[in-house]
C-alpha cells in the first residue's frame, strides 16, 4: 500500500508487518521520516512534527543538510556524508542539490531493461528529484506488496541537459536512519570453500564499507548487509537488511555522522566506475531489497526466502520438484572416458538419481585447467561416439542428462583464442593475470555473447539436455575494453555483467525446460541477480559434512533453502581432508538441492543401501525445502551443533536436521529449544515415538542425541490430531 498525502506531502509505504515514511519538507527535499514496525497514517503528522528539516531561508548555509535524514545523499552543498550519486558536468562541477520535483504512484512495477529486477510487485511509487544546478534528475522508485515484508528501491538517473555528462557514482538505494548507538552490521564474509561466514561487528563513529571489485559478487564478500539491534538475536529484536538485485562489483556501506544519523545506501561499486551519460540519456541502477523485521535474524531470512521465492526466481522454476543428480567432478575430475562414466551412471539409475551431471572437461582439448575453454564442442577422443552416446546411456537407463558450461572464460590454448584473441579481457602490451590458467572473455562486446549464445544454443538444441550448470572460475583483473574509448572505460564492468545478463536471459528463454545451475568457482556468485536466471546456485566447492553446515547457514541469513545446491561427496572429503559419516553429509545436503559428487559404483553394498534410502527419504521431505519456512535452532559458528528446521507454511510438517560436531566424555545434557512450530498443535516426532505440543518444544525443548563426532539426527514431524 502508497498513500500520499497532499497537505503534509507525505509519503507512506506499508507492506506486510513494516511501514516506511518520507515527506517533502518545507525547503522542497524529499526527508525520510520512518522505517520500521507498520504504522498508520495518522502517526504521519506526529513524525512530521518531530523531523528537523533545513530553513528554506537559508538553504546556502553550510551544512545544512548535513542533519537532514536524506533519501538521496547529494554533493558539494553540505550533505558531508557520502553521496549516492554524482554526476560531473562538462563545465568540471558535480555539486549537486536534489529537490522533489514530482511524483507518480502506479500499480504494479516498471521492469528494468537488461538486468534482473522483481517480476511483479503490487505499487511502485517514483519520486522525481531534480538538481538544483543542472539539468540531472533522478527518479527513486520504491515498490512495495502487501504480502512481503521487502521494499524495492532502485533510482534511474536522466540527463535533460543539451551536453553529455559523466556519472562517477550511481547507488542503488539511500536511507538515513537514526543511530542509537547500539547498532551492529552482519555482513557474509569468506573465502573459496568457505563463503558466506555472517560476521557481526558493532558500528560506531565512520564508516563501514563491504564490496567487491572483482567483477562479480564474490566469495570474499556477499552483495548484502544487515543492521541490528542491541537486542536483536535469532528470534527477536529489530533488524533491517539490504541486499543487491547485483552480480557484479558491488557496494554497501554504513555510515555513521557526527548526528547520530546512519546513512546506508549502496549499489553498483564507484571505485573506478563512470558512466557516460548524452544528452537525454538515463541509467538505470540495480535494484535493491531492503527488508525490517522485529523478529529478529530468523525473521528477516525468511521474508528474504519468500521475497526471492515470489519476486525474483523464475516462477515456472521455484516450486518445482528439483532432479537430484550425480555429478561426475569429483569422482573423475579431467580423466574420464566412457568407461568411467557409464558404471557411475548405471549405480545412478539403481539408487534412484533423476539426472547425470557431465562436469568440466567434455569438450575441446581439455585434460587439464591449462586448455580448451570457449571451444563448445565434444572432445570424441574422450567421449567416443560424442555427447549423444552419454546421454543415450542415461536414456537407456531412465536418467536426465546435464552439462557443465563455463560460458564467460577462454583458455589461450583453444581454437576460440587463436581465431580471436582480442576477446579476452587484456590490454595490448600488458600480460595479462592468469587465474587458473584461464582469461575472461570481454562480455561487454556484443559480438562475443552473441558468439556465445550460438555456440551454447547449437549444443542445447542438438542433444537432449534437461539442465546446465553456468561456471565462472575466476575474478576479472585488468578491467578494460578494447571496445570502449578513454574516458568510457569506467563502463566497462557494468557492461560486462549486463553482457552476462543478455546471454543468461536468452539461454533461459530459448530453453525454458532446462534448469540452469549458477556456479562461480563454488559460491563466488551467489546473489539476487544470478538467482533471477538460476533457481539454484553450486554453494560451495566445500562439501565437507561439517563445514558444509556453516556454509548453509551463513547463506541462509539472505537466500532460501531451495537455492543452495548441496550435494553428498566422498570421503575422506577433497578440500578438509575429513571423514564424516555418510547420513551426516546426506542429511546436510538435504537442506537444500540435493545429490551426488562423488563415484557411486566404488561405494560398497551397503553404502549403496543407505544411498538409496536417502534418495527416497529426500522426495519425502522436497516440498518442504522448496516451500517451507527455515528455522535456524542453532549456531554452527558460537556451538558444538547445527540445527536447522523447515516447517511446513500451516506448520503441520516439518523437518529437522542436526549434527554434534564434537563428542564429550561425560557432557552434560544439552536442551535445543525448537522455535517455529504453532504452540497450540501436537507433534509426532517419527524417529523419536514421542507426541509433543509447540509449546513444549519451545519452552522446555528437546534432548539433544549424543552421538559420535559429526554424528547427526533427522526429525520428521507431523501434527497429530
Ligand atoms: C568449479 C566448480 C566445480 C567444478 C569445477 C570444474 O570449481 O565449482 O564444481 O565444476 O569448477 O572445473
Amino acid at each position: 500500500m502508497i498513500r500520499f498525502d497532499l497537505e503534509t506531502k507525505s509519503f507512506l509505504l506499508s507492506g506486510k508487518n513494516y511501514s516506511y515514511a518520507m515527506f517533502v519538507n518545507e525547503a522542497g527535499f524529499l526527508q525520510q521520516l520512518y522505517y520500521g514496525k507498520k504504522i498508520a497514517e495518522i502517526d504521519l503528522p506526529f513524525l512530521i512534527s518531530q523531523a528537523e528539516s533545513p530553513d528554506p531561508e537559508d538553504l546556502n548555509m553550510d551544512m545544512s543538510t548535513d542533519w537532514m535524514p536524506s533519501e538521496c545523499g547529494s554533493f558539494g552543498r553540505g550533505d558531508f556524508k557520502s553521496a549516492t550519486v554524482i554526476v560531473k558536468r562538462n563545465n568540471g562541477s558535480a555539486m549537486s542539490r536534489f529537490k522533489y520535483q514530482s511524483h507518480k504512484i502506479f500499480d504494479g512495477v516498471k521492469l528494468l531493461k537488461g538486468m534482473p529486477c522483481i517480476r511483479h510487485a503490487e505499487n511502485t511509487l517514483t519520486v522525481t528529484i531534480k538538481d538544483d544546478f543542472s539539468d540531472i534528475e533522478i527518479d527513486l522508485n520504491y515498490s512495495v506488496s502487501e504480502n512481503s515484508d521487502v521494499l524495492v528501491r532502485n533510482a534511474t538517473i536522466r540527463n535533460g541537459g543539451e551536453e553529455s555528462a559523466d556519472i562517477v557514482k550511481a547507488f542503488s538505494f539511500c536511507i538515513d536512519l537514526p543511530y542509537s548507538g547500539k547498532l551492529s552490521a552482519l555482513r557474509l564474509a569468506g573465502n573459496w570453500a568457505r563463503e558466506r561466514k555472517p560476521v557481526t561487528t558493532p558500528l560506531s563513529d565512520g564508516t563501514l564499507r563491504i564490496e567487491s571489485t572483482r567483477g562479480h559478487s564474490s566469495h570474499a564478500m556477499n552483495p548484502f548487509m544487515a543492521l541490528l539491534s542491541a537486542d536483536c538475536n535469532e528470534n527477536s529484536g529489530d533488524c533491517y537488511g539490504f541486499a543487491l538485485i547485483y552480480s557484479g562489483s558491488f557496494a554497501i556501506s554504513a555510515e555513521v555522522d557526527c548526528h547520530q544519523c546512519i546513512r546506508m545506501q549502496g549499489g553498483i561499486n564507484d571505485y573506478m566506475f563512470a558512466w557516460k551519460l548524452g544528452a537525454g540519456e538515463s541509467f538505470q541502477t540495480p535494484q535493491a531489497a531492503l527488508c525490517f523485521s522485529n523478529e529478529g535474524l530468523g525473521g528477516m531470512s525468511r521474508a528474504y526466502h519468500d521475497f526471492f521465492r515470489c519476486y525474483i526466481i523464475n516462477p515456472s522454476k521455484v516450486y518445482k520438484r528439483r532432479p537430484i543428480v550425480v555429478n561426475n567432478w569429483e569422482a573423475t575430475y579431467f580423466g574420464f572416458n566412457n568407461e568411467k562414466l557409464f558404471p557411475i551412471i548405471d549405480e545412478a539409475a539403481k539408487l534412484g538419481v533423476d539426472t547425470f551431471v557431465l562436469d568440466d572437461g567434455w569438450f575441446g582439448k581439455r585434460d587439464d585447467d591449462r586448455s580448451g575453454l570457449g571451444d563448445w564442442f565434444v572432445n570424441e577422443n574422450k567421449l567416443i561416439g560424442g555427447l549423444k552416446t552419454v546421454i543415450d546411456h542415461c536414456k537407456g537407463k531412465g536418467l536426465k542428462f546435464g552439462l557443465w558450461f563455463e560460458p564467460e572464460m577462454v583458455s589461450e590454448d583453444s581454437d576460440l583464442y587463436r581465431a580471436h584473441p582480442d576477446w579476452a579481457i587484456k590490454k595490448e602490451g600488458v600480460t595479462p593475470c592468469r587465474s587458473r590458467n584461464q582469461l575472461v572473455l570481454d562480455f561487454s562486446r556484443k559480438e562475443v555473447v552473441d558468439y556465445v549464445y550460438n555456440v551454447v544454443s547449437k549444443i542445447l538444441n542438438e542433444n537432449e539436455i534437461s539442465y546446465v550448470k553456468w561456471d565462472k572460475n575466476r575474478d576479472i583483473t585488468e578491467n578494460y575494453t578494447s571496445s570502449l574509448p578513454v574516458d568510457r572505460q569506467g563502463e566497462f564492468l557494468h557492461r560486462y555483467m549486463l553482457g552476462v545478463y543478455d546471454l543468461a536471459e536468452r539461454l533461459t528463454s530459448s530453453f525454458p525446460n532446462v534448469l540452469f545451475e549458477g556456479c562461480a568457482g563454488g559460491g563466488g556468485r551467489f546473489d539476487g541477480g544470478m538467482l533471477y536466471y538460476f533457481p539454484q546456485i553450486w554453494t560451495s566447492d566445500d562439501t565437507d559434512g561439517l563445514e558444509r553446515t556453516k556454509i548453509q547457514y551463513g547463506t541462509s541469513m539472505c537466500y532460501p533453502a531451495s537455492t543452495m545446491s548441496c550435494h553428498v561427496s566422498a570421503c575422506p572429503n577433497h578440500q578438509t581432508g575429513r571423514t564424516t559419516p555418510l547420513e551426516t553429509r546426506g542429511a546436510v545436503a538435504s537442506l537444500g538441492a540435493f545429490g551426488y559428487e562423488l563415484d557411486l559404483s566404488k561405494l560398497s553394498k551397503e553404502e549403496k543401501e543407505r544411498v538409496k534410502a536417502q534418495i527416497l527419504d529426500y522426495k519425502e521431505i522436497d516440498d518442504l525445502i522448496l516451500k517451507g519456512d527455515l528455522y535456524r535452532l542453532s549456531d554452527p559458528f558460537k556451538s558444538n551443533y547445527f540445527c536447522e528446521m523447515l516447517v511446513s507454511k500451516d506448520k503441520t510438517r516439518a523437518y529437522i536436521v542436526g549434527e554434534r560436531f564434537r563428542n564429550e566424555p561425560n557432557g552434560h545434557e544439552e536442551l535445543l529449544k525448537i522455535h517455529g512450530l504453532a504452540d497450540e498443535k501436537f507433534y509426532l516426532i517419527s524417529e523419536l515415538n514421542v507426541t509433543v505440543s509447540g509449546k513444549a518444544l519451545s519452552g522446555k525443548g528437546i534432548v539433544l542425541p549424543r552421538i559420535g563426532d559429526c554424528g547427526s539426527w533427522t526429525w520428521h514431524m507431523v501434527e497429530v490430531r
